[in-house]
């Protein structure tokens, strides 16, 4: 038995591999395995196991894996689920670095012990789990195809992790008939032990993969996740399309791998924040891996579009503006690239258009002019098939073009016309040229080449993602207040404990102090300043409101002993066995832009903060941004600036800006409580009114949770 866990290495390039439940049935998975490792001309040990012995394929068939004396490096498993654990003891007790369980019938329909089972006693041993309810793995380097799937699987530099197994399999075929080859593809299915993480070292160090793409159903480990990603997508672009976006889709999710799909917002955000180009579709991904595995990367902003059709011109302006693909502004610069080259009645003008009389000629100088251009770094070129449009010289010219300067900088290519135009556009793509029918599938993918190249600069500039250091919040303080909470056995925090624990954080509240009588309320609210807000405080009434113990709006000593009196009153009669400690007597706090901040420690990614629209719509309106911790000042703003009612905050109707540096500061002084005490699961402030800039910001309600 091995000390450590074995290197990933050998998943992807075993010198021998095993497969339990080889079968001499040509018809059976155990079968195909076979047959496809053999086919994939791997030239490593293959051990065919199976208790009837014989021969398969010209292979001697061993009746157990404990007859083989040589080290195993991978054993696929593909037998019936009532005997995967007998096979899994064998291999474990027998050296096997890497089981690979295809077969079906474990968490996905609830039998997750006997899961857990196999995990448990795997790692116990140093082996490890890929996972059952899965089609195998393939991997170029190894020369390995150890899938029930398609046996002839083209080479490539991109690299697929899939969830779904049945989608996994038809991925192959996807990418086959796109003629965009595989450098490794993996079927993770239930995660029982090796997620995407582990996977994700590897390919992110294989010289061969050049772009890698996930279909996740649901996340194990989503803290994990988010740090490999944070890094992985440093060295590689990383797609990834998840499923369960809708409730019911989440339900089905769930039931297909047996993981939670988790909040499809609080995943969106993250995988942004970590660098991942998040696809709509399984058609979205593959293109944007074709393009991001073969593109050179653009060497700054300025994005041309070439067009011989204003409409379609427009069109693709829009999708830049949709897709965030920078478009080149410099007309005086574009008047002199383009002008010789452009017909008077066209436009030098991004789009450039040189209209519809252009022949293949007019195109080839145009994109010739903008390649040779320093000041442009990626060309969209487009075109409807008009009047004398030839087909064959249009195949040609784009072929030619495209091959001679492929590695220059980044191109795609969009064409609308008759069905002569979209066979050649078939072809084209076929023959790995970015060309598409659909001109916003053309910029969606130079949205996700500069999505991923501002994600490089960005990294660059700042380096990796770094705890909040910059605030200053008191949090021996803290620590103590929660500590007080915990001895009591409380697992929430009292209006004033909520108080104080704001102030060890300097994060400012209505100004107010508790009053025990009439006397003191109504020095209470002299020293405050009319208006007051009263609120009863008792632990034993939560809903203060609703046994009318709070009191608005109280503008003179008269009005503040009368609601006195009546909250002390209406409290005693609603919940007469309630123990009173006294009022609240509070500044009425004036009226901001309500928002609300919260930090939490998320079931699937651990510490997160989240920023939005608050006050009594904020259900409704889910006007929300997420990261996960740690964060740092650039990406507090980027997620202030990311909610859509982020207008409300510069001023609309000639009101002056709100002051957005205030909002900042708390939603990272929330984030460092987070992560500094430990004890506290959920903090939340709603509303935080937000007032002119300079004028700062109110806690007006706070509420925080400790862990159970
Ligand atoms: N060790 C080795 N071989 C054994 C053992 C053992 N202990 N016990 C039995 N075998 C042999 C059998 O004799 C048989 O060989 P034979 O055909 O020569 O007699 C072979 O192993 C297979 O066993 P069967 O009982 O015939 O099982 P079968 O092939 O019908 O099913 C399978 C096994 C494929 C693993 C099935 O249980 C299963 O889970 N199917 C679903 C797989 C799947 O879909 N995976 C999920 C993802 S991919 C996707 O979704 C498309």
């Amino acid at each position: 038995m091995r000390v450590k866990d074995p290197d990933i290495k050998y998943l992807f390039e075993p010198q021998a591999i095993a497969v339990i439940g080889a079968s001499h049935n040509p018809n059976k998975i155990g079968y195909r395995i076979v047959a496809n490792i053999l086919n994939g001309e791997y030239p490593g040990q293959v051990y065919p196991i199976n208790p009837k012995g014989g021969e398969i394929l010209g292979l001697r068939v061993y009746q157990s894996i404990e007859e083989i004396t040589e080290e195993i490096d991978v054993a696929v498993i593909a037998i019936p689920a009532k005997i995967v654990f007998e096979a899994v003891k064998k291999c474990a007790k027998n050296g096997v670095k890497f089981a690979v369980i295809i077969t079906s019938g474990f968490s996905e329909i609830g039998n997750t012990e006997e899961e857990n089972k196999l995990v448990a006693y795997a790692r116990e041993h140093n082996m490890r789990i890929l996972g059952p309810n899965i089609f195998g793995i393939y991997s170029n380097k190894a020369s390995l195809n150890a899938t029930f799937g398609p046996s002839d699987i083209p080479p490539g530099n991109i690299a697929i992790i899939s969830q779904s197994g049945a989608l996994g399999i038809a991925l192959i075929g996807k990418t086959k008939a796109a003629n965009m080859g595989l450098s490794a593809i993996i079927s993770v299915g239930n995660k029982s032990d090796l997620a995407e993480e582990e996977l994700l070292e590897y390919l992110v160090s294989d010289e061969r993969t050049k772009a890698i793409m996930m279909y996740i159903e649901g996340i194990k480990d989503g803290e994990t996740l988010d740090t490999t990603l944070q890094m992985a997508t440093k060295k590689k672009p990383i797609v990834v399309v998840k499923s369960g976006r809708s409730k019911r889709g989440a339900i089905a999710a769930a039931s297909h791998t047996g993981s939670l799909a988790g909040a499809d917002e609080i995943f969106s955000d993250i995988m942004t924040q970590c660098g991942v180009l998040r696809a709509e579709s399984i058609q979205e991904a593959l293109n944007w891996c074709q393009v991001l595995s073969t593109s050179p990367l653009p060497a700054g902003d300025n994005c041309v579009i070439i067009t011989n059709g204003g409409g379609i011109g427009v069109l693709a302006t829009d999708a830049c503006e949709k897709y965030g693909v920078p478009l080149y502004n410099d007309i005086e610069t574009m008047q002199n690239i383009f002008t010789e080259v452009v017909p008077d009645f066209g436009s030098v003008k991004n789009p450039i258009d040189i209209t519809g009389q252009a022949t293949f000629q007019d195109y080839g100088r145009t994109l010739k002019a903008a390649l040779s251009s320093e000041a442009i770094h990626s060309i969209i070129c487009l075109g409807c098939e008009v009047a004398g449009f030839d087909p064959e010289l249009f195949s040609t010219t784009i072929e030619t073009l495209f091959s001679a300067h492929k590695l220059d900088k980044p191109m795609v290519f969009s064409f609308v016309g008759g069905p002569k135009i979209e066979e050649s556009i078939y072809c084209l793509k076929a023959r790995g040229i970015p060309i598409f029918i659909n001109v916003y599938e053309a910029v969606s993918t130079f949205g996700a080449l500069y999505a991923h190249h501002r994600n490089l600069r960005e990294y660059a500039e700042t380096g990796a993602r770094t705890s909040i250091i910059e605030q200053e919040i008191e949090s021996g303080t803290i620590n103590d207040i929660l500590n007080q909470v915990k001895q009591k056995n409380r697992q929430f925090l009292l209006a004033y404990e909520a108080k104080e624990l704001m102030q060890a954080a300097k994060i400012p509240m209505p100004v107010s102090s508790i009053a025990q009588n009439l006397d003191e309320v109504v020095k209470a609210a002299r020293k405050i300043g009319y208006p007051v807000v009263m609120k009863v405080v008792s632990k034993d009434i939560i809903h203060k409101s609703d046994v009318g113990g709070v009191a608005l709006d109280l503008e003179n000593t008269d009005e503040v002993i009368d609601a006195y009196q009546a909250i002390i009153q209406n409290c005693r009669s609603h919940m007469p066995n309630a123990i009173i400690e006294g009022v609240e007597v509070a500044e009425m706090v004036q009226v901001g832009i309500e928002t609300i901040i919260g930090a939490r420690r998320d079931q699937t990614f651990g510490p997160i903060v989240a920023f939005g629209l608050g006050g009594i719509y904020v259900e409704v309106m889910k006007d929300v941004s997420f990261r996960a911790l740690p964060i740092d000042r650039k990406e507090a703003i980027a997620m202030v600036k990311q909610i859509k009612s982020y207008p409300l905050l510069l001023g609309v109707r000639g009101e002056p800006q709100k002051d957005i540096g205030s909002v900042v500061d708390t939603i990272l002084k929330l984030g460092a409580i987070l992560e500094r005490c430990e004890s506290i699961s959920d903090i939340e402030i709603n509303p935080l009114m937000v007032y002119a800039q300079g004028k700062g910001v109110k806690a007006v309600d706070v509420r925080i949770l400790l862990s159970t």
